[in-house]
């Protein structure tokens, strides 16, 4: 069957996303694209400075403009922040022609793969963990609701994901 236009991904902080992202834009010969890292180039600057200087609305802007850039372009793999989903304004770009896939990874994974990051401005605080909950019992539905695919990633490699998603899209 052909491949997709598009695939997104989308899921929490540690959920794996630029890892597994950026292998699978190699398995299937897409570009890969990570909307983060292309926020702060075109800003010049990083994410907590973002969120620093311009708050948490001035990042959610820049994220949204940054998806309706990347919502026309074909044969890419595309990670998105955890919170893009957030704005229901997003979904429609989001899902525009790309299947959706939904990296679901327990709280437990969450808080390993992010432990020791300083580049997430919404975990600089004493408890992390708990933030992470709150953030996933408020988004966990509607990355729920916006998968074509719920892809589990605890316990399994990066590879093995992709394997599995090869088999799915
Ligand atoms: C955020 C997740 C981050 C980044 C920003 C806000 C969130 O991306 O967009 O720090 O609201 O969950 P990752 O999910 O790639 O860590």
């Amino acid at each position: 069957m052909a491949l997709p236009k598009r695939v997104v991904l989308v899921g929490p902080m540690g959920a794996g996303k630029s890892t597994i992202g950026r292998l699978l834009a190699r398995e299937m010969g897409y570009r890969f694209l990570d909307s983060d890292r292309m926020i702060e180039e075109r800003c010049g600057a990083n994410i907590p400075w973002i969120f620093d200087v311009e708050g948490e609305q001035g990042f959610r802007q820049r994220e949204s403009s940054m998806l309706a850039e990347l919502a026309e372009q074909d044969g890419t793999v595309l990670a998105t922040g955890g919170g893009a989903v957030m704005a229901t304004a997003n979904h429609d770009l989001l899902k525009h022609q790309a299947v959706v896939v939904y990296l679901c990874t327990s709280i437990e994974q969450q808080v390993e793969r992010t432990r020791k990051d300083r580049n997430r401005p919404l975990l600089q605080n004493d408890n992390p963990e708990a933030v992470l909950r709150d953030l996933f019992s408020l988004r966990d539905p509607i990355y729920r609701k916006l998968a074509d695919i719920v892809m589990l990633t605890d316990k399994k490699s990066p590879r093995l994901v992709v394997r599995q998603l090869m088999n799915k899209l």
